[in-house]
């Protein structure tokens, strides 16, 4: 008797860890997913200038020339990137851009920095 008890709360415990396991990986897939988006999006319409640093461009990946915008939160790098800051075209001269595409960039922009 204490043994079936005893593996109930085996198979229950064993239940419950792996759906926590399953929550974090949709969690991770959906991060992964949004940084790929953000990815392409940036191959597109943004890797043009922000790969090489055309006109002063911070570098995709580069702290150095990172550093001081981020301080700004990503909430200010979006609306910049979408309205235009500089030499920084609105939208990155895509018109059909939306706002929710330039986070997913900014997104991947600033998970490249984590890297390093
Ligand atoms: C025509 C070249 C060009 C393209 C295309 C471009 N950028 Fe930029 N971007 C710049 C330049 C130049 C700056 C630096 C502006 C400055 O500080 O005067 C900049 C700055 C930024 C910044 C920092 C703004 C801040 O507040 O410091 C973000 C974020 C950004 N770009 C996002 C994007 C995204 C997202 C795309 C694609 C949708 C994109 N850029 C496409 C040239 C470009």
């Amino acid at each position: 008797m204490s043994k079936k008890i005893s593996l109930l709360i085996l198979v229950v415990t064993m239940l419950s860890l792996s759906a926590c396991s399953d929550s974090d990986k949709t969690g991770n897939d959906k991060e992964t997913a949004q940084l790929l988006a953000g990815e392409q999006l940036a191959k597109k319409n943004c890797k043009a200038c922000h790969g090489q640093g055309i006109n002063g461009a911070p570098i995709i990946g580069n702290m150095k020339m990172w550093g001081p915008r981020i301080e700004k939160g990503r909430e200010a790098l979006v609306m910049n990137a979408f309205s235009g800051y500089g030499l920084m075209p609105a939208k990155g001269g895509n018109e059909s851009i939306t706002k929710e595409e330039i986070d997913l960039v900014v997104g991947y922009f600033l998970s490249e920095l984590e890297e390093q």
